[in-house]
């Protein structure tokens, strides 16, 4: 049977990223231009330098993925691009710039949610992983309890009500000035520092919900900086780190173990870019082992934004016979 190849874009926040897959789950290329320098200034990604950026970055993104897979425009077979969600002026280069293609090399269009690509991460890690399976996605934009009944079939089983697993980490980072993004930095901090320093509460909502709050714990740590501070009292940054991740990763790890449990389920894949995060990672391959559960998760590389991830999705879909037309549209709120 003949290969297909897949080019896949990704832009929807602060990476622009495109990528050579062969049949779906083979990377040849992932090149990922990523802007994190330059919004650090700012303390986090902002919109309208995001959109420049992508603009001047992506055509050479693209041609050196092309030319790391050895692949010219007329090999490929379909063009996989990222239309939601995430930032509107962010997702319209790289979905402009996809439709531009398409209509050009007179190839078949694509359009991907996100969030069903880091999903899809997890299928490059790991060649032999099939649906079923609980998948636990946490990044900067999203934190989704989802079980994945099979290829691009999703039941969401939770979400959160208010900020995302890796905002809250970035919010933290920001108000004890540990720079952006927030989340590698407290990690790292974490490791060194003491867990049960401080007790920062544990938010489960009603008993048998498997949705997540994480904005009173960012409440209950804003509230412990500012009365140590109006004290003249010392923190100890480490502390309030390790403190933080652990009231975090325990509702996280919990809600999923839980999850399996009640669904009847083995296997638990994680995906985001806070399933890069180390204290959960450990948490959920200890809580998992207790339970006799199989724990997933991708490389570093991709659990953060990068469009391989993209690049599977796209050819779940496109063998499925699930092709975009030429008036897709970018959207920002996009649902799994
Ligand atoms: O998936 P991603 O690259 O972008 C979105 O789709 O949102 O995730 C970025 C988020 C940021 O909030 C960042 O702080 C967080 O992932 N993150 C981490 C770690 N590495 C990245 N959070 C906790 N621990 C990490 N090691
Ligand atoms: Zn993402």
């Amino acid at each position: 049977m003949k290969d297909i190849i897949t080019l896949a874009i990704e832009s929807s926040c602060d990476e622009t990223s495109a990528a050579v897959l062969k049949n779906g789950r083979e990377v040849l290329a992932n090149i990922v231009a990523t802007q994190i320098d330059l919004h650090k200034k700012f303390g986090g990604v902002v919109p309208e330098v995001a959109s420049r950026k992508h603009v001047e970055n992506i055509d050479a993104v693209i041609q050196t993925a092309l030319d790391e897979a050895d692949i010219k425009f007329d090999d490929i077979d379909l063009i996989g691009v990222t239309y939601g969600p995430g930032l509107v002026g962010a997702l319209l280069v790289g979905l402009s710039t996809a439709k531009a293609l398409s209509f050009a090399l007179n190839k078949p269009l694509v359009g991907v949610n996100h969030i069903e690509g880091h999903i899809c991460a997890n299928f490059i890690e790991d060649k032999n992983l099939e649906p079923p399976f609980i998948c636990l996605i946490v990044s900067g934009g999203h934190t989704h309890l989802v079980e994945v009944k099979d290829y691009g079939e999703y039941e969401i089983l939770g979400r959160t009500r208010d900020d995302a697993a890796g905002e809250a980490f970035d919010k933290i980072a920001r108000a004890l000035k540990l720079g952006y993004p927030g989340g590698p930095i407290i990690d790292k901090l974490a490791k060194i520092g003491n867990k049960n320093a401080i007790d920062f509460p544990r938010v489960y909502l009603d008993e048998d919900s498997f949705d997540f709050s994480f904005s009173g714990l960012k409440s209950a740590v804003l509230n412990y900086l500012n009365s140590k501070r109006m004290r003249n009292e010392d923190v100890v940054v480490e502390d309030i780190a390790a403190s933080f991740q652990e009231a975090v990763v325990e509702v996280l790890v919990n809600k999923s173990i839980k999850a399996a449990k009640v669904k009847g389920y083995n296997k638990i894949v994680l995906a985001g870019g806070v399933a890069a995060n180390s204290g959960l990672r450990e948490k959920l391959i200890q809580k998992c082992s207790e339970n006799n559960i199989t724990v997933k998760y991708p490389s570093i590389e991709l659990c953060t934004d990068n469009a391989a991830m993209i690049g599977c999705a796209a050819y779940y879909d496109y063998i499925k016979g699930k092709i975009s037309n030429l008036t897709l549209n970018a959207v920002p709120n996009l649902k799994l």
